[in-house]
């Protein structure tokens, strides 16, 4: 069973880019599966520093096939120029391939997604505006236009046209905004088209082929558990799946074939955006947390709310994915705390709960109940060897496996390549 999902296991930004950069040495082709340029994937390797947003993160290995998936939904304009940027910093991009099934991102979904969120006033959803959800919303309404319709003017023309004429009736009767040209935005995408021609193939075929031959494929997962549509805090979520479920469908891969299912947290967590967080620390702490870890937006720019770990919702992130391992990352950030507080249990009202409530109502009102575990205050950067990392640390993981039920088999200390520590092996080879 040669595929390994990687996932985010909490909100988002948990270093899944970092990983991927790191197992894809060893495998022969990389998903990424769902969401879209909402992602912001930091990689930091001999090649410089990246912020990739579509591009899979394996894409400065040359003999890894890089997949944007059926699941994806791509802005042809960031797309072209992230792989301008990586290009420029001599990263060979002619191993990445498009799915003719994956849905554009349209003018009207990224001006949509904007007017939506001003509608919504105090209750924004704190999305990133990038059109991601307008976009898989017409996917769902049937009213998509896909990677694969660029390469035929005329068919493209006329879902264009059709679908238009329905955008700027709710962009001028609902939102009183200009319409958006028709012509125009069919000339600018025909020059997209053109352009990505020659990565648009049949991805379904290559997958097969790789799992015929039981070739490590890796799934890059993007966004995290808890901003599922169907687990997540909902509202307060993205429009599609970044579970491991949500890998199967968006690279069209069986889940028997799975054979690791990777959930990677931080070491504390962040959420970026609107909604409930129990954990969340508005103060010195959180801010500390901020500024040693830069927990700054990848795609946004946003300061990311910082906090404690929550193992109730971690437990339930291992649960709905079916997690085999962890990766912990972003250890570091604790070196020099005195003790370390995690979140075992919630309290609501009276009640003491042990699971992740469906209802954000609730999840708003609880109170988490901390456990406080002794710091190690020792610099944890440049170990590179389990074995060696601090009494305090290893109490620290091993509260978290027990709590979660899963074991860490990788953990970073730092952003560079070799700032990490295998436990166990993920992929061997
Ligand atoms: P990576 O892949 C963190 C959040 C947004 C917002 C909510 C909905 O880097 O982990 P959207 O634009 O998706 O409609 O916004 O989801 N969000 C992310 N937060 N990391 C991400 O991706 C995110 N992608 C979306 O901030 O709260
Ligand atoms: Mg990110």
């Amino acid at each position: 069973m040669s595929v390994i999902a990687v996932v985010g296991g909490q909100w988002g930004d948990e270093g899944k880019g970092k990983i991927i950069d790191f197992l894809a040495e060893k495998a022969k082709v990389v998903v990424r599966f769902s969401g879209g340029d909402n992602a912001g994937h930091t990689v930091i390797n001999p090649y410089g520093e990246f912020k990739l947003h579509l591009v899979p993160s394996g894409i400065f290995y040359p003999q890894v096939t890089c997949i944007i998936s059926n699941g994806v939904v791509i802005n042809p304009a960031v797309l072209l120029t992230e792989l301008d940027e990586l290009q420029s910093h001599g990263v060979d991009t002619s191993h990445l391939i498009i799915s003719e099934r994956a849905h554009l991102i349209m003018p009207y979904h990224t001006l949509l997604d904007g007017l939506e969120e001003e509608r919504r006033g105090k209750g924004a959803l704190g999305t990133t505006r990038r059109g991601i959800g307008p976009a898989f919303v017409d996917k769902v309404a049937r009213v998509g236009i896909r990677v694969g319709d660029l390469l035929n003017k005329d068919i493209f023309l006329k879902q264009l046209s059709s679908i238009l004429e329905l955008k700027n009736a709710i962009l001028t009767k609902v939102y009183q905004h200009a319409p958006l040209p028709l012509e125009e935005i069919f000339e600018q995408y025909c020059h997209y088209g053109e352009e990505l021609a020659p990565f648009i193939k049949r991805t379904s075929s290559i997958i097969d082929r790789a799992m015929a031959r039981e070739e490590p494929i890796l799934l890059e997962g993007a966004q995290g558990t808890l901003l599922d549509p169907d687990f997540g805090t909902y509202p307060y979520v993205t429009s599609s799946s970044p579970l491991a479920g949500g890998g199967s469908i968006g690279a069209g891969i069986g889940p028997m074939a799975f054979g690791r299912v990777v959930g990677v947290f931080k070491a504390y967590i962040t959420r970026v955006g609107s909604g409930p967080m129990p954990t969340e620390l508005q103060d010195k702490v959180g801010e500390l947390i901020r500024e040693k870890a830069h927990e700054y937006g990848a795609t946004t720019g946003r300061p990311r709310r910082c906090g404690w770990f929550d193992a109730v919702a971690g437990r339930f992130s291992v649960q709905v994915n079916g997690l085999s391992d962890i990766v912990l990352t972003h250890l570091d950030i604790y070196d020099k705390f005195p003790s370390i507080k995690m979140c075992t249990a919630y309290k609501f009202g009276n009640k003491i709960l042990d699971f992740f409530p469906s209802s954000t109502a609730i999840l708003e009102k609880c109170q988490p109940i901390y456990e406080e575990l002794p710091g190690w205050q020792v610099s944890t950067s440049e170990i590179c060897d389990f074995d060696q990392l601090p009494l305090e640390a290893h109490r620290y993981i091993g509260r978290l496996e027990k709590l979660l039920s899963c074991p860490v088999s990788c953990i970073t200390t730092g952003p560079r390549r070799k700032q990490l520590i295998e436990v166990r092996p993920i992929l061997s080879g």
